[in-house]
């Protein structure tokens, strides 16, 4: 396993480069075995989620090949429609070969992803949304059973607005017969993106972005390219970057505009950010202002960026609450950055975080992707040296984030661990 060392204290300078967005890449390339052929995705992040994926997909016999951030998907001969618990178990996206799988065969079992690193992460909406196409869907020996053939369009109104639950209908739909309609469907970027390649391909989709979509199934989706959207969070993150080291950063290649509402709260915090086409220029006064965050689904303050604004906001003047609407028990990080002198109380899913004027270098541990990202940013405006162990989290959703954060001048340095 690998440790990152980081030395605080070093105002950054430069550009960081964002790249494509992993939660936007993980149901395209799942939306791949939709495809009777050849499918081109560029822009796809180096990350190990994206490799499991890629896994996942040749063990159901479609052949797969990542080369410079683009990935050739070719599902014409599928020769298993079982998606494995050992392969599930290490990344609960898997769980978007589901709807494919169903739409093309009319069968699929895929395992239960299991929880996550903060607790209980249920599947129960994307059963009743196969269920909404006819499908028989039944739970046994830790795995979805899923059975329909033809699917049928339906309604399914997602009483919990779920990104995960939405991919996986909108994939199934486009081939079922008929109309669906998702009511508090995720307007999440992510999920606009897989309509624009199921669209580019043939599938008859309105209303993505927006908390109702409509599909008009399809017989068969044809072969396209298509380029990934960059990633929101990891933009986001270096935004905090730049803010919680009081520097001047260039964020290049980001889409602003998916970025509003952390922008927002990064503004209300004293941060100056100024858009400049793809690019974000972010620079800080010495302290920011303590603020209350809300996480919400998109275009609310998303959840992937709670544990990186506590990071912040515990340098910040002044008493600061984040509360987690989306997750009530997303808070690993927490233990971790009082490791390093953050004042950071949690109640239920509300943190109180009084602002401390320095963090203090300490060994901590990563516990998950956002977690760990949360510590980067903590270890690198602290007081001396942090050691941040099990950074296979940050591999698993930041592409060479040790590499970009040294190339504007971070004290950072991945080594293995004793
Ligand atoms: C996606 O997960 C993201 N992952 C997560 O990012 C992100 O935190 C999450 O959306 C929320 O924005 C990917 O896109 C690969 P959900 P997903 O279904 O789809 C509840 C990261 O750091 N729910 O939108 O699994 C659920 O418990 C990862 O990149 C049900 O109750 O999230 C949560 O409270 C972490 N039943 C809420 O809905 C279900 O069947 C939103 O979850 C599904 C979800």
């Amino acid at each position: 396993m690998d440790r990152f060392v980081v030395t605080g204290g070093a105002p950054l300078r430069g550009t960081l480069p964002v790249s494509g967005s992993k939660n936007a890449a993980l149901p395209i390339l799942a939306a791949a075995l939709l495809v009777e052929g050849r499918s081109e995705i560029r822009n796809v992040p180096d990350l190990k989620d994206v490799h499991t994926l890629l896994t996942v997909l040749r063990t159901l016999g479609a052949q797969a090949r990542f080369e410079n951030n683009t990935v050739w998907v070719d599902a014409t001969n599928i020769t298993s429609t079982v998606a494995p618990y050992e392969l599930v178990k290490t990344m609960r996206a898997s769980i978007y070969v589901l709807g494919p799988l169903l739409a093309r065969f009319g069968e699929a079992k895929v395992s239960l992803p299991g929880g996550c690193a903060w607790g209980p992460r249920p599947v129960d909406l994307h059963i009743k949304a196969m269920e909404a196409l006819g499908a028989e869907v039944t739970v046994e020996h830790g795995y979805i059973l899923a059975h329909g053939r033809p699917l049928k369009g339906g309604t399914f109104f997602s009483e919990v607005s779920s990104v995960g639950a939405t991919g996986n209908l909108m994939m199934a739909a486009v081939l079922a017969e008929g109309r669906t309609v998702i009511e508090n469907a995720a307007r999440e970027p992510d999920i606009e993106g897989l309509a624009e390649f199921l669209v580019k391909c043939g599938a008859r989709i309105t209303g993505h972005g927006t908390s109702r979509v409509e599909i008009e199934g399809v017989s068969k989706l044809s072969e396209q390219t298509f380029a990934v959207m960059p990633d929101r969070i990891e933009a986001a993150t270096f935004l905090a970057a730049g803010a919680v080291t009081g520097s001047t950063l260039k964020i290049t290649g980001a889409r602003a505009d998916h970025m509003r509402a952390v922008m927002n709260k990064m503004e209300e915090a004293g941060v100056h950010l100024m858009v400049q086409g793809d690019d974000i220029v972010v620079s800080s006064p010495n302290r920011l202002n303590a603020i209350s965050v809300t996480t919400a689904p998109y275009p609310g303050f998303p959840t992937d960026m709670q544990a990186q604004m506590i990071a912040v906001l515990s340098l910040a003047h002044g008493q600061s609450t984040v509360t987690d609407t989306v997750y009530f028990d997303r808070w690993t990080h927490v233990p971790e950055l009082q490791r390093m002198g953050a004042d950071v109380r949690v109640d239920r899913n509300v943190a109180v975080i009084r602002g401390v004027r320095k963090l203090t270098g300490a060994q901590v541990m990563a516990t998950d992707l956002r977690a760990s990202a949360a510590l980067i940013l903590a270890a690198l405006w602290a007081d001396g040296e942090s050691v941040i162990s099990r950074v296979y989290h940050v591999d698993r959703g930041y592409e060479s984030i040790e590499k970009k954060l040294q190339a504007v001048g971070a004290q950072i340095r991945r080594e293995r661990e004793p």
